[in-house]
């Protein structure tokens, strides 16, 4: 078992700093995720802790060991990658023995671990079959089992769903929190999906052009955002957000944009431009001491509940989340208000949050 320290880790290919000087810290134990969009970062943070990548400055520790110039093969993880590379010439046996094999383990001992990791990952019943006939999420969860065999102290995955269909991916997410819960190793996982992050992390690290934005747990991230990419990053559909200016108001703040004025309580007063930020299940179909009229253009039913779109004279339309249950048509008119103990504010130049 072994936590793992990033300090000042750094990346640079010709003119991308692609990991640009990141400190982190994962406590033994944790399943982290690292998330953000393609191009961010996070393939090269995982593979210099991997050793597959050597940084371009900055230091990586395994437990108590600085292992920032040690072989992959000195660091004891275990990796899985988005691409499976099963050999497809030998059996599920032979394919999770196989690093067994390299390392010369006995032949009791093989079978021995073989059989308790199957049994974990469910592919017991698999073991003589060749991977050409196996499913997507039946391959995938060898491929686990060949990274567990060899007893990881930190386990290191790179999107492993991603190849896999959407009902497959979300039933996975559970099997490796069960995993994880069982094995209680560390678990640096990565994703460009902001779902699987939230599913499955205990912390979650959001990264955007080789920097980390914020790490917290799931709901803090998607409550409390440091800023407007992660705001906007994370829940689907997205954040609302409305360009306005803020300005002084004997109750706190008010918030002016166009179509669209709201007095913030509490919020301290700092004057210039401001997105406001507002999720769709924070927008109410009401009438409200301060709610605006809006125009449906737009509804699409999920089933449990709603998305409407309310045109209410702004540059975009707002999305509201409602109960399905809702009476609605295209073309009906309607007051909405926002819950203002939900509403962030941004700097309209930096993105910074703005707090009350
Ligand atoms: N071997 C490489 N040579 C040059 N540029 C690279 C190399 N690997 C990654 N990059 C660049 O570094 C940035 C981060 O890449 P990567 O870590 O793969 O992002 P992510 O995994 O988040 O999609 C990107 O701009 C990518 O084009
Ligand atoms: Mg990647």
């Amino acid at each position: 078992m072994a936590g793992i320290q990033l300090e000042r880790l750094t990346k640079v290919f010709g003119a991308t700093r692609a990991v640009d000087g990141i400190d982190l810290t994962i406590p033994d134990g944790e399943f982290v995720v690292l998330v953000g969009p393609s191009g961010c970062g996070k393939t090269t943070t995982l593979n210099m802790i991997a050793g597959l990548e050597a940084p371009t400055a900055g230091d990586i520790w395994i437990g108590a060991a600085r292992v920032t110039d040690w072989e992959p093969g000195e660091r004891s993880l275990g990796m899985v990658f988005q691409s499976l590379a099963l050999f497809p010439h030998m059996t599920v046996f032979d394919n999770i023995a196989f690093p067994l094999r390299i390392k010369r383990v006995a032949a009791e001992e093989i079978a021995r671990r073989v059989r308790t990791v199957s049994d974990t990952v469910h592919v017991g019943h698999l073991l003589g079959k060749r991977p050409a006939t196996l499913s997507g999420g039946e391959a995938q969860r060898v491929a686990l089992a060949r990274t567990l065999v060899v007893q990881p102290t930190v386990f290191l995955m790179d999107e492993p769903l991603s190849s896999l269909d959407a009902k497959l991916r979300v039933e996975m997410r559970t099997e490796l929190k069960r995993l994880h819960a069982a094995l209680r190793s560390t678990f640096v996982y990565v994703t460009h999906d902001q779902a699987e992050a939230m599913t499955m992390a205990d912390r979650i690290v959001v990264m955007h052009q080789g920097r980390i934005q914020q790490v917290g747990r799931p709901l803090e991230i998607y409550g409390d955002p440091a800023n407007r990419f992660v705001a906007g990053f994370f829940g689907v559909p997205a954040m609302n957000f409305v360009e306005g200016e803020l300005r002084p108001d004997t109750n706190g703040a008010r918030f002016v944009a166009q179509a669209l004025g709201a007095t913030l309580p509490g919020q301290s007063i700092v004057a210039g431009p401001a997105s406001l930020g507002i999720r769709p299940e924070h927008v109410r179909l009401a009438d409200g001491r301060e709610s605006w009229p809006a125009t449906v253009s737009l509804i699409e039913p999920l089933g449990d509940e709603t998305l409407v779109f309310l045109d209410y004279g702004g540059p975009a339309s707002l999305v509201a989340k409602v109960d399905a249950e809702e009476k609605l048509a295209v073309g009906d008119r309607r007051s909405f208000t926002l819950r203002l103990d939900r509403v962030l504010l941004f700097d309209g130049t930096t993105g910074g949050r703005i707090m009350g």
